[in-house]
């Protein structure tokens, strides 16, 4: 109890989990010495219990006793001593009004600071905005700063939404939340509201610290269920855990929730009972949260019904929402991602183009929407793809708000159990300046509604967390989720910028750790872009089944859209007006002759606007395909560096977080080589092209596991083809059989690294034994289902594949090489190859 209380006093982390995420309040270094910089009291302004100030003022008692170690008390009126006062401007004036002068102006959410001699002013142009201002002050003096500063800070657009695809009940493809890896939902359970929310305060809590203002709590698929009494009941009490933090509630809506719920015999958005049904709905919802932001809705996009089921525009179904809405102060938010995955042919038409689907439904409806609706538009025009252009719709609507669609789950990046800081890719994209009209028109000045004066403009970010104690799966990841909060208050700030203050709240002050964590996380979009799908040729992974690993034969010949038009000799979708989908036509002038032209296109998007042979030259004067091979080779030989660089951080941060990340980084690696050999392998095969440096196909090191002696193991052709070594593996002959292949070696003796290859599927807990000259090297299970959040797969193929490695093994020339592998369930301990490396190489 003693040693408890004691740690509950100097304010040490016990339990280093990643619940509290960069929120920590750790002691900074030298924490004493700057005491007297501090506030000794605070005193909230009309605050009430359950709302902003009220909790601003908690924050700053905890923020500065965790940090500092100083007990604040909290007052009502001016106590002696140095005060932090925080309130809104409004509470602040009645009491001095002399002061209302020298203040700034604010708009919404937005604060102002003033911190002289420990004195601390925070004040926000409403309760919430108090609130960022409180996050804000900790933030910076859990950095080490405790100098005197003022501050004037608005957010840059007033949509900053989150959006979490969580379903009301597991099961079904994607569990309780869709593309999530992080665990089970926070808000649903059983198809009702969970209980114990107390992880839905807690993200409210994380949330409100970077700026964001709400949240959607259900997937845009969404079950019309939730709007029963009971779950409508239950959402007001998940309201009720936000509403301390400022977090309004927002819920997405299933079209033909009338019918499935209301068991009216239509939808239809002009119907005047399906009008009435939905306007009992925001009646009923609003009497229950008389705060709660909105709607957001998913309307006719991949089997999802809308207002086009019975021929009504877009618009009109916006509008049906908008209008229920309105008495409320509510705002309805309705995605573009509008396509007919059924009906798109590749091989009958050449210029059938899913990229064009957004622009081509709302066009001409800029005017027809009701002004509390805004569009959410995703950044690029298929779907979240590790690069691709800034979808041109943004361009079109100048009368209608826009918000842009980014992905903190990394859906197509790597599923949080690789890592890609996405900062970098999203500045580039809000960076990028579309033209309109001739004029400056970057993507973030159009989604601050700067430049075309629209009022409901924003951010919305898929977020995805879930029970897990990192919230998102992995802690690295976390970086993103704070990058996304940050970007959306002000896209001016830099990613490295951001990432050093995540790393100062999450990790502390060391200046190693900051390095490593700056340099892995720095190189790690570009890496993953390099090993997963490079020149514009989108994420090249597995898309009908889990979004995760290498599978680049399953982007075409189906209709959802996704393709390269890959063949025997040329790759690449022509998107151009002279010859192909007419896409690059969709932007302003002076962007659309820019792709149009293969010259001025850049490299990296060259196969998203154009189809070329493989020998098509580069910029850089390799060829497509040389360009491949190398990026490939390139990106994974990158992720290897994580895992040493990872390494020199054992002892400097807490254990616990070390070894998770470790554990990430070190599977990251190996799947990158599976990456690198499947694509590679694939256009090796396709194009017949050799690599001008002999790797592809040539892997001297590895003894192919069914070219080894077998026991109870057999011969497997693997599909697809390139996601095995050699296009085979090796499995156990029966569910119950133990197998072993045997070889004996060949190289040198002398001190190797073993890599053993394998495949892990989600059918059960096979094991795996590695043995030199019958000496057991080591075990391993086939339970990354459980340890990785990322996309259960039960098939042998690039998503399930794996890399277990063995660092300095000492083996002789004829030494016996076995590996035993006993399976479990319905999984046949599957066996790729081994590698026998030289210390320090890698393949
Ligand atoms: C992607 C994703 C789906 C999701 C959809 C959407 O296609 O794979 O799971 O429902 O985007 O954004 O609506």
């Amino acid at each position: 109890m003693r040693s408890l209380l004691w740690l509950a006093v100097v304010g040490l982390a016990v339990a280093e989990d990643g619940l509290a995420a960069w929120l920590r309040y750790a002691r900074v270094p030298s924490a004493s010495r700057h005491l007297g910089k501090l506030p000794s009291a605070v005193v909230t302004l009309n605050a009430t219990k359950g709302y902003p100030v009220h909790t601003a003022g908690q924050e700053l008692v905890d923020g500065i006793g965790g940090l500092f170690g100083k007990k604040l008390t909290v007052a009502k009126s001016k106590p002696k001593g140095t005060t932090a006062t925080v309130g809104t401007v409004s509470a602040y004036v009645d009491k001095n009004p002399s002061a209302a002068k020298g203040l700034p102006d604010l708009v919404e959410d937005g604060f102002y600071l003033k911190i002289s001699k420990g004195n601390v002013l925070i004040l926000g142009q409403n309760e919430r905005g108090a609130l960022y201002g409180a996050f804000h002050y900790l933030s910076v003096i859990a950095q080490g700063n405790v100098s005197d500063f003022t501050l004037t800070s608005n957010p840059d657009a007033p949509v900053r939404w989150v959006n979490q695809w969580d379903n009301m009940q597991d099961g079904g493809t994607h569990g309780s939340v869709e593309r999530g890896y992080g665990g089970d939902s926070i808000f649903f359970w059983d198809g009702h509201i969970r209980e114990d929310l107390t992880r839905a305060g807690q993200y409210a809590r994380l949330l409100a610290s970077i700026g964001i203002n709400a949240v959607v709590a259900n997937n845009v698929n969404a079950n019309a269920s939730i709007l029963t009494p009971e779950n409508m009941d239950g959402l007001a009490r998940i309201a009720d855990v936000f509403r301390p933090y400022g977090v309004q509630l927002g819920l997405s809506l299933n079209f033909a929730a009338p019918q499935l719920l209301g068991g009216l015999d239509t939808f239809d958005p002009l119907d005047e009972t399906v009008v009435n049904w939905w306007q009992g709905i925001a009646d009923n919802l609003y009497k229950r949260i008389p705060d709660m932001a909105g709607y957001l809705v998913k309307a006719n996009s991949e089997g999802q019904p809308g207002p086009m089921t019975y021929n009504r525009t877009l618009a009109d179904g916006a509008n049906l929402f908008a209008r229920t809405l309105q008495p409320h102060g509510g705002i309805i938010i309705f995605r573009a991602f509008v396509y007919d995955h059924r009906s798109l042919n590749q091989t009958l038409d050449w210029k059938a183009d899913r990229a064009n689907a957004a622009v081509n439904y709302f066009d001409g409806l800029d005017d027809k929407f009701e002004d509390n609706v805004v569009i959410q538009i995703k950044y690029g025009p298929i779907d979240f793809q590790v690069r691709e252009p800034v979808s041109p719709l943004f361009t079109h609507l100048r009368r209608t708000g826009a918000t842009v669609e980014l992905q903190i789950t990394q859906e197509y990046l790597g599923q949080q159990a690789h890592v890609v800081y996405l900062a970098p890719m999203w500045k580039e994209l809000l960076d990028f300046d579309l033209r309109v009209d001739s004029k400056p028109s970057t993507l973030k000045s159009i989604v601050s509604g700067k430049r075309f004066g629209q009022k409901l403009t924003g951010y919305a970010g898929v977020v995805n967390v879930g029970t897990n104690t990192t919230w998102l799966g992995s802690h690295l990841a976390m970086s993103n989720l704070y990058a996304y909060g940050k970007l959306a208050w002000d896209p001016e700030q830099t990613s490295t910028g951001i990432l050093k203050e995540w790393t100062t709240l999450t990790f502390g002050h060391d200046k190693l750790v900051h390095d490593v964590i700056t340099k892995i996380s720095m190189e790690s979009w570009p890496a993953y872009e390099d090993y997963s799908g490079n020149l514009g040729i989108q994420t090249l992974t597995d898309i009908l089944l889990g979004h995760y690993g290498p599978n680049p034969g399953s982007q075409d010949g189906n209709p959802w859209g996704q393709w390269t038009r890959a063949d025997d000799d040329t790759i690449g979708m022509d998107r151009t007006v002279w010859n192909g989908t007419g896409f690059a036509g969709q932007y302003p002038p002076e962007i659309a002759a820019m792709y149009e032209n293969i010259e001025t296109t850049p490299d990296n998007l060259l196969l998203w606007f154009h189809h070329v042979p493989y020998t098509q030259k580069l910029k850089s004067g390799k060829t497509v395909i040389q360009h491949f091979y190398d990026a490939h080779y390139k990106g994974s030989a990158t992720a290897q560096t994580f895992v040493t660089l990872w390494e020199k951080l054992k002892g400097r941060i807490d254990k616990e977080r070390y070894e998770h990340v470790l554990f990430r980084l070190i599977y990251q690696a190996g799947h990158s080589l599976v990456w690198r050999d499947s694509v590679n392998q694939f256009y090796f095969n396709k194009s017949g092209i050799p690599d001008e440096l002999g790797r592809v196909g040539n892997h001297k090191y590895r003894i192919e596991a069914e070219e080894m002696e077998l026991k109870g193991y057999k011969s497997y052709r693997v599909s697809p083809f390139e996601a095995a070594s050699g296009y085979h593996c090796v499995v156990t002959e029966t569910n119950s059989t133990v197998g072993t292949a045997t070889t004996k070696l060949k190289v040198p003796s002398g001190k190797y690294d073993l890599a053993v290859n394998y495949y892990d599927m989600a059918l059960g807990n096979s094991t795996w034994e590695l043995f030199v000259d019958r000496k057991l090297v080591g075990k391993w299970k086939g339970d990354l289902e459980y340890e990785l959040g990322r996309a259960p797969s039960p098939y042998i193929d690039g998503q399930t594949a794996a890399r277990k490695t063995f660092r300095g093994v000492r083996v002789k020339k004829g030494s016996e090489l076995k590996v035993v592998g006993r399976p479990d369930g319905l999984e046949p301990a599957p066996i790729d190859y081994i590698s026998v490396l030289p210390e320090g190489t890698v393949d």
